[in-house]
């Protein structure tokens, strides 16, 4: 994919605080885009990259909420699949982005907490519409094995959605994770040269340029 044309390296116009801002503001920005809008920014989905017993793991999950003065990022799950077993077990997580119309990377180092039975997750439930609601009515576990296609919830509603009050039914299987970031490396691509640095919030608060 080539990177965007520009003759001055960028590195020499920022600074680091500034960088570590726009970076917030960056996933930020990402809420505030309407959903649909294909032209949405590329913060919207993100990679978890999680441990197991055995080894490592990964997949999409969807950004949900971020407060970038505390350094908290949210996302919703089932609270029967896989990967909210390896959280518990290992709640330290990887967390990467990668906007395509930037160039940028981040790759946030997280330490996850679970919300299913709480005000936290109460609060979110409140914020996610039908569409949303219906993908918490399977009447499985996420990853079990089934007889054929199954389409992740039961197969009456077809394209229909839930009304809200059948919807409700999905709470039970609703859960929040809740990311402390640790870290956030960013990483711009760009053909006049790259932009790598570290920006640290645990144990203690640093920030560092690093070779890309
Ligand atoms: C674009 C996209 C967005 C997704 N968003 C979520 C999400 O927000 N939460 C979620 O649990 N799974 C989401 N998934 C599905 C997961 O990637 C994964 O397949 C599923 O959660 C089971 O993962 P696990 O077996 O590791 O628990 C999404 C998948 C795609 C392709």
């Amino acid at each position: 994919m080539p990177a965007p044309e520009t003759s001055v390296y960028p590195g020499l116009s920022v600074t680091l605080p500034t960088l570590e801002q726009t970076s917030w503001q960056q996933l930020v920005t990402v809420l505030e885009s309407n959903p649909d809008e294909t032209t949405a920014p590329g913060f919207k989905t993100m990679i978890v990259a999680s441990r197991t017993a055995t080894g490592a793991d990964a997949r999409t999950v969807v950004l949900r909420k971020v407060d970038a003065d505390r350094k908290y990022v949210w996302f919703h799950t089932d609270v029967r699949a896989a990967k909210v077993m390896q959280f518990e077990a290992f709640p330290d997580c990887t967390l990467l982005f990668w906007d395509e119309k930037s160039q940028v990377q981040l790759r946030l180092t997280v330490e996850t907490r679970l919300h299913s039975n709480d005000y936290v997750a109460d609060e979110h439930w409140q914020t996610i519409g039908p569409g949303n609601r219906k993908n918490y009515l399977s009447e499985y576990r996420p990853g079990s094995g089934q007889p054929g296609p199954y389409p992740g919830f039961p197969t009456h509603l077809g394209a229909d959605l839930p009304t809200i009050d059948e919807s409700e039914a999905g709470r039970v299987n609703f859960a929040v994770i809740e990311c402390r970031v640790l870290t956030m490396d960013y990483l711009q691509l760009n053909r006049s040269g790259q932009v790598r640095a570290l920006f640290q919030y645990e144990p203690d608060s640093k920030m560092a340029w690093l070779a890309p």
